[in-house]
């Protein structure tokens, strides 16, 4: 049987040390905020929002929600990323993806000030997670690591697969663990014998987005398994890339979907705005 990661309780800690460091920044004056865009009416990215503002009050930020409608152009969206980089009293920005096809996001992104990135999308962020100099930590991957340390696990000279090579996880996941000292491979569609190189892995993190493929054939006896993914099961439940059933005896610390990397992910997004504002108020 092996230990199940509660990302809920991980998430709960980080958010509580955040709620009481920005209590003490408030009684220097300092107010932190965060703006949060979102265009159009994807359900689920109307979710992911509200659960941000949600974590926003239970931290004590004040969150700035900009919901546009979906036909909004990308220069009416530009000139309100324009209008918040100079807004003092806005700390953080992210504006919820996917935008609208006639959007382009990467031209979004790079008008966001590097400083307010808050989601370290921006190429400016992306370069310094690169080199190992950087203040913000993409959102999932530095979910990831807190959870990996919450099992007492050091990343140091252990297998670390990462299946998965998208921009916001896969390619930052296998730079926090390189720069934590891991031998990292990074797994993809092309990859042969997969079963096989994750098999080898002493920390796995599945972010692939195919509900339940990761099964026990592909798991090491005791590793560390860490599900990215957010699917659905053929009955429409809630899944991760991980056939949770299937590896809990086999892992030795497994997360769960739902409950395990997601409520991370917000926690880190809040700990980037504690840190953005600190470092708009010369505290860094
Ligand atoms: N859509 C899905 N995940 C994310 C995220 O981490 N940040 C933003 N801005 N949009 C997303």
């Amino acid at each position: 049987m092996s230990n199940i990661i509660d990302g809920k309780a991980v998430s709960a800690q980080v958010k509580e040390r955040i709620r009481l460091e920005t209590e003490k920044l408030k009684e220097q004056g300092i107010e932190i905020g965060l703006a949060v865009v979102i265009v159009g009416d994807d359900p689920a990215s109307k979710v992911y929002v509200r659960n941000k503002k949600l974590a926003c009050e239970a931290v004590g930020f004040t969150s700035y929600e900009y919901a546009l409608p979906a036909e909004t152009t990308e220069e009416e969206l530009l000139d309100l990323v324009k209008k918040l980089n100079n807004d003092d009293k806005v700390n953080g920005i992210l504006v919820q993806l996917p935008v609208p096809k006639h959007i382009n996001d990467k031209v979004v992104i790079d008008n966001i000030l590097p400083e307010k990135d808050v989601d370290a999308f921006h190429p400016v962020n992306v370069g310094k997670i690169m080199i190992g100099d950087y203040n913000f930590l993409p959102c999932t991957p530095a979910g990831v690591m807190e959870l990996i340390e919450s099992t007492g696990t050091d990343v140091a000279g252990k297998e670390c697969v990462v299946i998965g090579r998208s921009n916001i996880v896969g390619k930052p996941q296998a730079m926090l663990l390189l720069h934590k000292n891991g031998t990292v491979t990074i797994c993809h569609s092309k990859t042969k014998n997969l079963k096989e190189v994750c098999a080898r892995a002493d920390i796995l993190v599945a972010a692939v987005g195919r509900a339940k493929m990761i099964t026990s054939e592909y798991v090491k006896e005791g590793a560390v398994v860490i599900d990215v993914g957010m699917n659905r099961d053929e009955n429409g439940k809630l899944c991760g890339d991980v056939d949770f059933e299937d590896c809990k005896d086999k892992a030795g610390f497994i997360t769960p979907v739902p409950g395990g990397v997601g409520p991370m992910t917000i926690a880190m997004l809040m700990q980037n705005t504690l840190t953005a504002a600190k470092a708009q108020n010369g505290l860094l």
